[in-house]
């Protein structure tokens, strides 16, 4: 603190905004939107009720679901020059980098998208980007398989459709199966907002000077995609597999976690806010039983997870520090057993927090927040005369 800046890393004990969208409990591992409990939600409700509800703040009637997801499939077509920019990228390009860009893009397409200042302009940018954006991660995963860059289908529920235009083989009727749905239906609610953490403080801030949804909620694709945050559940599974390959020595990587010249974190693990157990991560865990169970899928992985989760939750450093496994510690085993490959884990929580991310940025600019604009401590170079070149 120096005069009246107080420096706090991280934010950890700065409040950025009120907001009435979600409340988060940490020491009681308690976790509502707009009042409902996660676990109801999770068990009654549909994706898409949960985005109607985080982004208008009320349970939908049912003409308000249809009429949502009514304008949302009049949206869900993207400008095929779009595919121009898709075809730019290697296949080898992680599909977080592509969706950032291609939501960017988005904006050139959709010019109107940027100047809301209406309720009415707000809706249509909404419900533009919930039918666009599944569109475009879809195509990420198809560009990666090689396949037709299709559209979805309709006559489908918001998350089926989601299915489909991930996994439709050309010339081939795709089949629904009702467990994949339930499980992505319950996933992507569970993913759909999470107050102020760090994208969604990332798509606040952008919003904050202004600039159009879709490139606010660009950049918090962006930081999404670190590992520190929701590019954690592809780096869990990169853990346990390498674990796996160790012979399942949980004792190793729980050392190297633990030794502070080691930059090695147990990934899955920990949380800013929780200092118990993540509430989604009790619900996902049990899902991924279920979920395996029905599928017929046997998976070490999970038993590697759970002897890790069962190590770590006897060890002191982690019971100590209040480490317990968060959303990302299970979610992947499930997304791996319903075929999604590891590099779309991080996609799939962005498909899941995009209401949450339209639901705060619509909330930051109704209340007319500021601008985004912290302060600092000075630390560098007092005053310096100029030097020419010859003098230095
Ligand atoms: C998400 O914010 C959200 O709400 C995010 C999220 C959402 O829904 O939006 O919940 C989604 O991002 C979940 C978190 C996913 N990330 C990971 O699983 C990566 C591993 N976890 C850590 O990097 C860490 O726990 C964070 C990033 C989640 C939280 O970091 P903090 O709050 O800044 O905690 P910290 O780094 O200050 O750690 C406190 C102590 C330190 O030890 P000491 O210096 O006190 O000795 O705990 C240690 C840390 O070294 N620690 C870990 C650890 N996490 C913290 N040690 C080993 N392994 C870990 N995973």
């Amino acid at each position: 603190t120096k005069g009246v800046i107080t420096i706090d890393p991280g934010y950890k004990n700065t409040g950025s905004c009120e907001s009435a969208i979600t409340f988060l409990e940490g020491d009681k591992g308690i976790l509502r939107y707009r009042g409902y409990s996660i676990e109801e939600l999770a068990e009654k409700a549909t994706f898409l009720e949960v985005a109607y509800l985080l982004i208008f703040g009320e349970l939908p009637t049912r003409e308000q679901l249809t009429k949502f997801h009514n304008d949302i499939k009049g949206q869900s077509v993207v400008d095929e020059d779009v595919k121009k920019i898709l075809d730019a990228f290697p296949k080898s390009a992680h599909p977080m980098g592509v969706l950032a860009s291609l939501t960017s893009a988005l904006t050139a397409f959709n010019p109107s998208s940027v100047n809301v200042n209406s309720e009415e302009d707000m809706y249509k940018a909404i419900v533009k980007i919930m039918g666009k954006f599944p569109v475009l991660a879809a195509w990420t995963l198809r560009k990666r398989n090689g396949l037709p860059l299709d559209y979805g289908d309709r006559s489908l529920g918001y998350v089926e459709n989601i299915l489909k235009m991930m996994f439709k083989q050309p010339n081939e009727d795709y089949t629904l199966n009702p467990i994949l749905i339930n499980a992505l239906d319950k996933l992507l609610i569970l993913h759909a907002d999470h107050e102020q953490n760090c994208s969604t403080s990332t798509v606040r801030i952008v919003g904050s000077s202004h600039a159009g949804l879709f490139v606010s909620l660009a950049a918090g694709v962006s930081a999404l995609w670190g590992p520190l945050h929701g590019g954690a559940n592809q780096a869990v599974l990169e853990m346990l597999e390498a674990i796996k390959e160790d012979g399942g020595d949980t004792k190793k990587y729980m050392a190297k976690a633990k030794d502070k010249d080691d930059p090695f974190r147990l990934m899955g693990f920990g949380h800013r806010v929780y200092k118990n157990f993540d509430p989604r991560a009790k619900i996902i865990k049990k899902a991924a039983d279920e979920v395996l169970a029905n599928l017929g899928v046997e998976d070490p992985i999970l038993d590697v997870a759970k002897g890790l989760e069962r190590e770590a939750l006897e060890d002191s450093y982690f019971v100590d520090r209040k480490l317990y496994p968060n959303v990302d510690f299970y979610s992947g085993i499930i997304y791996r057993a319903m075929g999604i490959p590891v590099e779309m884990f991080t996609v799939m929580f962005a498909l899941g927090r995009l209401p949450g991310w339209i639901a705060q940025w619509r909330e930051m600019r109704l209340n007319k927040e500021p601008i985004g604009r912290p302060r600092q401590i000075y630390t560098g170079a007092t005053y310096r005369k100029f030097k020419s070149i010859d003098e230095r």
